[in-house]
């Protein structure tokens, strides 16, 4: 019969197959002892949010609240959106929980999934995950030293190489806005020469012009002014502290003046984490500026908690692109052990040695030895082959004789010896043999 449909995985999204699942583990496993080492506590906060929350802390001439959330309807009445990301939400539970009365900062991680609506490209998605680190209720410029030393860390303990960080500071609303005046002053006066998205920017959001990576916008973007440049004392002197911590703790980085980032509510610092041999990867630098990806970004957002609580609660954090971390580590050729690797293989000859085997199976599984089988299988040679397949050191092969008898055949798969053992000792004997 014909199916009705051929269905698929929705577009921008993707399916993580077994296969794949090793890489994932190792990348959640290693987050989780970098968080656990600078003392942040896990969070899960809900998939779906009032869709009002990401627009007014974002910004509402941002492109995530423009043009990619998933926003609908309950039937309940309620305009909720997928999360785009989880910075919002994770201030929105700080604000809701009563985390203002805990001991300050309080560190925070998460694991999860994000949904835009975008383009899908290698490396773009409409559901992808991110790593998250949250900082909440402190403004020492220590913390966002801290926070970009933990992503390098997270990348160091997956084996990557070749990892910077962009960092720029965007200022606060003391200074930002004189800034804001020069820069439209100076793309106005350019106007013609801009891409037609610029050309709009211009209008609502000239700092986002700087982040633009059409090839036309480059050049004008080049000879902008710069915003450290206009930078106040106070955001000054913490950026000049960021940096030196950063070189402190050894972290590479490099300045970018044209670094903005896609929210609003950023203040002072921003960063985006790189692969530095990406600069010297051919292509012209216009063509690598399109194509470069970051694998993980944040920043400073001490005005998102005015927003959200109406008092001021500094903050900073990051998220990772855990999709972009796992492309790297493939590309840069990091090995994983494969997560499912049975040492003992479980085979079977007849209906009753069969009904024997399933006990045994547990019985060696609770003594945490990982045994593979093929129960649905008669045929013996069929489950040796599945055996070799399974790489596995011992199979243990119960006959309908031996099972009367109490006993099991034990074959070393690496010399074929075979030897009958009596299935009372049949864990510790393989336990021995496996320590060997
Ligand atoms: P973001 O830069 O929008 O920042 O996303 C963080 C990372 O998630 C990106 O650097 C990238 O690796 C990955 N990412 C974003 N969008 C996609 C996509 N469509 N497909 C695949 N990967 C993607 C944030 O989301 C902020 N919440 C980070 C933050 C935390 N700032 C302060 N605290």
């Amino acid at each position: 019969m014909k199916p009705k449909k051929q269905f698929q995985a929705p577009k921008g999204t993707f399916d993580i197959l077994p296969e794949d699942q090793k890489y994932w583990e190792k990348v959640r496993k290693v987050v989780k002892h970098v968080a656990l080492g600078y003392g942040f506590e896990r969070i899960d906060t809900p998939i779906l949010e009032d869709a009002e929350l990401f627009s007014l802390s974002e910004g509402e001439t941002t492109d995530v609240v423009e043009k990619q959330m998933y926003t609908f309807r309950t039937k309940g009445g309620d305009v909720v959106a997928l999360r785009p990301e989880g910075t919002p939400s994770i201030m929105r539970a700080y604000v809701e929980r009563g985390m203002t009365n805990a001991p300050q900062p309080v560190k925070l991680y998460y694991l999860a999934p994000m949904f835009r609506y975008e383009q899908p490209q290698a490396g773009r998605y409409r559901q992808h995950h991110q790593a998250g680190l949250e900082v909440i209720g402190d403004q020492n410029p220590i913390y966002d030293a801290q926070i970009i030393s933990m992503c390098i860390a997270v990348g160091v303990e997956l084996g990557l190489k070749n990892l910077n960080v962009e960092i720029n500071s965007l200022g606060c609303p003391k200074c930002r806005p004189a800034y804001r005046t020069q820069l439209a002053r100076y793309f106005k006066a350019r106007a013609p020469r801009l891409c037609k998205d610029c050309k709009r920017r211009l209008k609502y959001n000239p700092l986002r012009l700087l982040d633009c990576k059409e090839e036309q916008c480059q050049e004008l973007k080049a000879n902008a002014p710069n915003l450290i440049d206009s930078l106040c004392q106070e955001c000054h002197d913490h950026f000049k502290a960021v940096l030196e911590y950063l070189d402190e703790l050894a972290v590479p980085y490099a300045l970018n003046p044209h670094l903005v980032r896609g929210f609003d509510y950023y203040t002072k610092t921003v960063f985006e984490l790189f692969l530095e041999d990406e600069h010297a990867e051919g292509g012209s630098e216009k063509t690598h500026e399109r194509s470069r990806l970051a694998l993980g970004g944040g920043g400073r957002y001490d005005a998102l908690g005015k927003i959200l609580s109406g008092k001021d609660v500094p903050a900073a954090g990051a998220g990772i692109g855990m999709e972009r971390l796992i492309g790297v580590m493939k590309k840069q050729g990091v090995k994983i052990p494969p997560l499912y690797r049975p040492e003992v293989f479980l085979a079977q000859l007849g209906a009753f040695a069969r009904k024997k085997s399933l006990k045994l199976f547990e019985e060696l599984r609770h003594s945490g030895i990982m045994v593979a089988e093929s129960f649905g299988k008669d045929s013996i040679k069929a489950q040796l082959r599945s055996a070799d397949r399974a790489g596995v050191k011992i199979t243990l092969i119960l006959g309908q004789k031996e099972a009367i008898d109490g006993v099991i055949l034990m074959r070393d798969m690496e010399t074929g010896a075979q030897e009958s053992v009596e299935l009372e000792k049949i864990v510790k004997v393989i336990k021995e043999k496996l320590k060997k």
